[in-house]
């Protein structure tokens, strides 16, 4: 049985991916930071889960979490960050300094922690965003975070071959990220990408777990960053 790590794995996109892939017969383990979501998701998933309480901040831990975990075949990158939104003119760079920490240095440390332990012939795949193909004002930021990450991932599948290196890049998703807004905003917001989006609806988080799931078992696709965005990047 293939084992596959799912790095912010207790909730939204990562979570559905590892429901997903334990009904295709893998055994996942997830990580997260707060505990008791990590239990709930761990209860849920049953016995082909297992999971650990990490902050993928801080390499060091994660490096460890590795070692512990050991035989690795895919790793799946879903930590999310959520700050450096905001019209550029107010937007506040040590928010974006915020963000770039919050998400793309951990998925990049998460990516580096696995190296050792992971399968040659196995997976990385991050998951970046729309931002940077969405040119929607206020998301300059957000696309510099998810374009840099972006921007690695066809130079890392040259570099760590044959290890395949790919990215899923979502649009908007029904996931907790949006639970920085009060419930009816967030509706609200949801309704109106339901009236733009070209596909007629807000993603759902099984919506992106499919393509993460093909990008694993396909193994002939790397290099790749893939929009699962139900055609918001071409509105
Ligand atoms: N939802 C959208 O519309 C949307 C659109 C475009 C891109 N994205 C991106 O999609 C990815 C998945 O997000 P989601 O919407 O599924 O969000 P989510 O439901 O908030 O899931 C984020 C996951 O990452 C974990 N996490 C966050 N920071 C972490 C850290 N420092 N260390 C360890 N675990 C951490 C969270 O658990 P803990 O909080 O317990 O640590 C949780 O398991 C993110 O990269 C997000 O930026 C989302």
């Amino acid at each position: 049985m293939q084992n596959v790590v799912i790095a912010g794995g207790t909730s939204g996109m990562g979570f559905a991916t590892a429901k997903l892939l334990i009904a295709k017969g893998f055994n996942v383990v997830i990580l997260g930071r707060d505990m008791e979501k990590l239990n709930q998701a761990l209860k849920e998933l049953g016995p082909n889960a297992t999971g650990k309480s990490v902050d993928a901040t801080n390499s060091e831990v994660l490096k460890q979490a590795m070692a512990e975990i050991g035989q690795i075949d895919h790793l799946v990158i879903a930590l999310s960050g959520g700050k450096g939104m905001g019209r550029f003119a107010d937007l506040n760079l040590n928010d974006l300094r915020q963000g770039f920490e919050g998400k793309f240095f951990p998925q990049l440390q998460m990516a580096q922690a696995v190296l050792p332990y992971i399968t040659t012939t196995g997976s990385i795949t991050f998951i970046t965003s729309i931002s940077p193909r969405s040119k929607a004002p206020g998301t300059a930021g957000l696309g510099a975070i998810n374009g840099a990450i972006e921007i690695m991932v066809p130079t890392l599948a040259k570099e760590l071959k044959p290890l395949r290196i790919n990215a899923v890049a979502p649009g908007v998703i029904n996931t907790t990220w949006w639970d920085f807004l009060p419930p009816e905003k967030k509706q609200e917001t949801f309704n109106q990408y339901n009236q733009t989006i070209p596909l007629g609806r807000v993603g759902e988080p099984d919506d992106v777990a499919g393509l993460i799931a093909t990008l694993i078992e396909n193994t002939y696709i790397t290099g790749q960053v893939i929009a699962v965005d139900g055609g918001l990047s071409l509105v």
